[in-house]
């Protein structure tokens, strides 16, 4: 770990009368995993969009340590983000449901695409050249999270489970930094759940990419991340390691009475088992 690689200052944005995030502040170190937890509605994904740039903060600030050195992120276009090597998974997954799994990993590497449209269109050396990259580094992710048996069926037919890995797949194909993952295990089984928490391990310390983390698993939470901070009705009530965080009063409190919900919501019957090769 070595300096903040994202550093978000006082943040808050307010939907007319709600303020869903409340003078929020943290850094994630270079090289972590970071994990947001709390109940429904605490503002965890809202802050995802604040550093997607989906939506703007009503005040505060985000900065991140980019590839060309430090930029204020809320001062920048959205379409920027992926530039800057910021990926994201979605709460609810996000992918083309006619295309193929290879088709969706293919669209993931392309919002880093650096090439002008004369470029593509001339077909230069240079887009040929990116353009191999970019299969390289599809058939990489397809090897990465063992999805070569998947690769030519379109994603509206597969198991949930697999789709989710599948969306892992296409925020990785884009070479990301910092990887955004909004509740990686939601509807995941046990099996499937011990997947990820592999992957997620494989990607901080094998790929070194940051990870920030919205999770609702606590033993997931504990067992990849490095800190985590724990939020409820858009504020921060902790921060520190997993066992502090679970050891607060304060968010032992925020908790209670909802965590059977949390789980059972979580965890929908009937997914199929998919074990790591
Ligand atoms: N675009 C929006 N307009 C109005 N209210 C919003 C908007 N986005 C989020 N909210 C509200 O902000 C609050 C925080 O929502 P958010 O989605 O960030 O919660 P969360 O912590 O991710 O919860 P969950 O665990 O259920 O996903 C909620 O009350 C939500 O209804
Ligand atoms: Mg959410």
């Amino acid at each position: 770990m070595s300096g903040a690689l994202l550093s978000a200052r006082n943040l808050s944005v307010r939907f007319g009368g709600l303020l869903a995030v409340n003078d929020v502040s943290f850094e994630v170190a270079q090289g972590e995993v970071f994990t947001l937890i709390g109940p429904n509605g605490a503002g965890k994904t809202t802050v995802f969009n604040l550093i997607s740039r989906i939506y703007q903060p009503t005040s505060g600030s985000i900065t991140y340590a980019g590839p060309r050195g430090e930029v204020t992120l809320t001062g920048q276009p959205a379409h920027t983000v992926a530039q800057l090597g910021i990926a994201r998974t979605f709460q609810n997954i996000e992918l083309f449901e006619h295309a193929s799994v290879l088709a969706n990993l293919l669209i993931g590497r392309h919002t880093r695409r650096e090439t002008g449209l004369w470029r593509d269109l001339l077909f230069t050396p240079r887009t040929r050249a990116a353009e191999l990259k970019a299969r390289e580094k599809v058939e990489e992710v397809i090897d990465f999270l063992d999805l070569q048996h998947y690769r030519d069926t379109l994603v509206g037919g597969l198991p949930y489970g697999v789709r989710k890995v599948v969306e892992l797949g296409r925020a990785l194909c884009a070479e990301p930094r910092l990887l955004l993952l909004d509740e990686p295990s939601s509807g995941l089984n046990v099996e499937e759940t011990d997947d990820m928490a592999f992957w997620i391990q494989d990607i901080a310390g094998d790929l070194g990419i940051t990870v920030l983390m919205v999770e609702h698993d606590m033993s997931l939470v504990s067992r990849v991340s490095d800190r985590v901070l724990a939020m409820n009705q858009g504020e921060v009530l902790a921060l520190g390691s997993p066992a502090e965080v679970q050891a607060d009063p304060g968010v032992a409190e925020a908790y209670l009475g909802t965590i059977d919900d949390v789980s059972s919501l979580r965890r929908p019957p009937g997914h199929k088992v998919r074990g790591r090769a």
